[in-house]
């Protein structure tokens, strides 16, 4: 058993990958092995490993473990497309089991990812750190933590950040329904990094903007269009209208990862829909009657002009997002630095 201050999210571990199975936080801190294809998909499916990069990162050391254990070709490559295709709204799991597909050393890829998403999870929070005023209050949604990365973490990771500096931030975090990764995990890791905080149903976000001088909202992102149009958890457009309606900035922090540069608007963004008892039950009892009708996106997409900036590895980006992000397209690759 771990203690909660030496939690990383996901590791290789020579003959399986380890992660932290996020279901069980923050009552229960256990690391798991995942060594088959199956084990591996249904890590990523159930949500034990989440957060647009730390299952890229889990994808990519998940692939570089089949390549070694599955001797056929035809074999390995239907594994792999398991794995690849077990979330279709984050980018960033295609984005890296692609990666290590088209390496000659997949386990060394896989490495690299890992370690770049460490590396730009810190330029994000150097980069963000601007944007957050002494005393800040500031909302957030779902989890965007070093849990959420396998690094630092993205929106968290800009907010502790901002506590390291002595800014003091104040954060009221949505709860997160259906399955409350702010409850459970974002208010956890804020108070790991020592940051006040304030837990909040999500249907208490407007008051909160109306009552409670929230100074700015940010967020992180699974998939995010050449427009700026972003996919994030379900709830997150509603807040991004609502900072609007109050006059509020709302910020987007995401690596370059998270950039499907192959859309140019969020309009075709694949907006995962999951089981009905997640939203019927709560916590595991029977809420709903058990027959409702349910709708349950995971995600939605905010629409880019709502968004005020996003904060990448690559500094802060403004609009006109259209040309500011496809610019992003043609920098260098951050990774080759680390
Ligand atoms: O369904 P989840 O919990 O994987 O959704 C995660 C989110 O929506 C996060 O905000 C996003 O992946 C950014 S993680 C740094």
């Amino acid at each position: 058993m771990s203690t909660p201050s030496d939690l990383s999210a996901v590791a290789w571990g020579g003959d399986a990958v380890i992660y932290v199975d996020q279901r069980r936080l923050p009552h229960d801190v256990r690391r798991e092995r995942a060594r088959t294809v199956e084990e591996i998909e249904a890590a990523i499916k159930t949500l034990a490993v989440r957060g647009a990069p730390a299952i890229g990162v889990f994808g990519a050391y998940g692939v570089a473990l089949l390549r070694d254990a599955i001797a056929s070709d035809e074999a390995f490559a239907a594994a792999a497309r398991r794995v690849r295709d077990a979330r279709p709204t984050a980018v960033n799991l295609a984005w890296a089991v692609d990666r290590v597909l088209a390496a000659e050393n997949m386990l060394a890829e896989a490495e690299a990812i890992h370690r770049e998403q460490i590396a730009m999870d810190a330029a994000m929070a150097d980069a963000g750190l601007d944007l957050i005023p002494k005393n800040a209050r500031i909302l957030t949604h779902c989890n965007t933590g070093p849990i959420a990365t396998a690094g630092g973490g993205t929106a968290l990771g800009v907010i502790i950040a901002a506590q390291r500096a002595g800014k003091k931030p104040h954060v009221f975090v949505d709860e997160t329904r259906p399955l409350l990764q702010g409850a459970r995990l974002t208010y956890f890791e804020l108070q790991q990094a020592g940051v006040d905080a304030t837990l909040q149903v999500d249907g208490a976000a407007a008051i909160a903007m109306q009552r409670k001088g929230i100074d700015l909202v940010i967020v992180g992102a699974d998939r995010i269009a050449r427009n700026g149009d972003t996919a994030n958890k379900i709830g997150t457009y509603g807040l991004a209208v609502l900072a609007a309606h109050h006059g509020i900035p709302f910020y987007v922090a995401a690596p370059r990862s998270t950039i499907d540069f192959s859309m140019t608007s969020g309009d075709a963004i694949h907006i995962e829909e999951r089981a009905a008892d997640e939203v019927i039950a709560f916590g595991g009892t029977p809420a709903a009657p058990t027959d409702a009708a349910v709708y349950n996106p995971a995600f939605d997409v905010t629409p880019g002009h709502l968004v005020t900036a996003f904060i990448t590895e690559y500094g802060v980006i403004k609009p006109p997002y259209p040309e500011t992000i496809s610019a992003l397209e043609l920098r260098p690759r951050f990774g080759a630095l680390v």
